[in-house]
């Protein structure tokens, strides 16, 4: 397993979370559309691109990322489009016979619905839309032994870009229209919805959680101790690192929150230590790397953390959330109480814990990842 750090891993280079993706079949047979909840940087593309190149007999992954969309009609233009130049039609059609009928008639309304767009211009009509036609199509696959997932990555994004280009009425409209297809649609096709920034708060804000409260939420922890150990095992094989016993267990302990990208970060200059030097690692590598993954200037991973902020959340909201990372940095730990006074830190707290910046324990908050903190205390504060 090669460290791919900040791409997404794919093939021998991802790491096999059984037990989520075991999850998410079982939720996905029980009939259940999800919501992938996690932090940022968690590993949710990962997983999603992991289903689609190994899905499992009977079922058909398409991955969709929808970021650059600001408009309901083209977002269900994407979602047609992309089904229809996947691999998933075929299989489909191949393993229910009673779907080819069905897709015969979506490709033919999809194709018509570019020239009727033409005609709509001078005959004044309404045209088709590419939303009716996939709510159709979803109401008419009713397959037994094989299912389409697909699967919106980045969705809250396009639920922002709407709301920023249309206005709120109309987020809260796709929203609902979304649940509409889901509700309409029979057991031929499911969705998975995800993206980097937190759903239910984008949800609230606009009043529209109810066009939620249909989707079952499964969330993606960190990984386990032993899951980390193997993780941090396989990479450090396949460079021929050696490192004294304890090690690993010593850089996890001080890694406190076990999530991929935070482990690779932190192995990576570890791998680097140990090419320079070709000393065996030791618990002070383990320190030197956590220094250098902390104190790194340019390190763009971290930079986007504090670049999201600006787009994600408006102007004095940003201006709030800054001010809290950088009192928790600074401190550390900060009593829960403190930012009562400050309007909207319910929500700013809210969207730092759910998106992976901090974490309480009921008492306190302080930084998710310890690198994280010590990088914005370093850089941004
Ligand atoms: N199962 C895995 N195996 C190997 N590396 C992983 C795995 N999961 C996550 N990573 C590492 O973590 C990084 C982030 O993963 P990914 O992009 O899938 O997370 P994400 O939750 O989609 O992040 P974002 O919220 O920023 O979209 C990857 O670039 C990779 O370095
Ligand atoms: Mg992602």
């Amino acid at each position: 397993m090669r460290n791919i750090v900040g791409q997404t891993p794919r093939g021998n280079d991802f790491f096999k979370r059984n037990h989520i993706i075991k999850k998410i079949y079982r939720r996905l047979e029980a009939g259940n559309h999800l919501f992938l909840s996690a932090p940022r940087r968690a590993g949710k593309t990962s997983i999603m691109r992991y289903l689609e190149d190994n899905p499992r007999e009977g079922h058909a992954f398409v991955y969709i990322n929808t970021e650059d969309v600001n408009d309901s009609e083209e977002f269900f233009r994407l979602v047609a489009e992309k089904l229809l130049s996947s691999k998933a039609v075929e299989k489909m059609t191949k393993a229910a016979e009673s779907s080819k009928n069905v897709f015969k008639q979506f490709t033919e309304n999809i194709s018509k619905i570019k020239v009727w767009s033409f005609e709509v211009e001078l005959n004044k009509t309404e045209a088709p839309k590419y939303k009716d036609e996939l709510e159709t199509l979803m109401r008419k696959l009713d397959t037994e032994d094989f299912k389409i997932i697909i699967m919106l990555d980045e969705f809250p994004v396009t639920i922002e870009n709407i709301k920023s280009e249309h206005g709120e009425e109309q987020a809260v409209s796709f929203m609902h229209a979304n649940r509409r297809i889901r509700q309409e649609a029979k057991r031929g096709i499911q969705f998975i919805y995800t993206g980097s920034i937190g759903l239910p708060v984008i949800a609230k804000r606009l009043k529209a959680t109810a066009t939620l409260n249909d989707l079952n939420v499964l969330e993606i922890p960190p990984l386990s101790i032993l899951e980390a150990t193997r993780f941090s095992q396989q990479i450090f094989d396949n460079y021929k690192v050696e490192y004294l016993p304890g090690v690993i267990g010593y850089m996890l302990e001080k890694l406190d929150w076990l999530m991929p990208f935070f482990i690779q970060l932190v192995i990576q200059k570890m791998i680097d230590e140990f090419d320079e030097t070709g000393s065996i690692l030791s618990k002070k590598s383990v320190d030197i790397a956590f220094v250098k993954s902390g104190t790194h200037r340019s390190n763009l991973y971290f930079d986007n953390y504090l670049s999201r902020l600006d787009k994600t959340l408006p102007e004095k909201e940003a201006k709030n959330a800054k001010h809290i990372l950088k009192e928790v940095a600074v401190t550390g730990e900060i009593h829960v109480d403190t930012f009562d006074g400050m309007e909207g830190s319910k929500n700013i707290l809210e969207m730092l814990e759910l998106d992976g910046y901090l974490t309480s324990d009921g008492k306190n908050y302080r930084f998710s990842s310890p690198i994280l903190g010590a990088w914005w205390k370093k850089h941004v504060s």
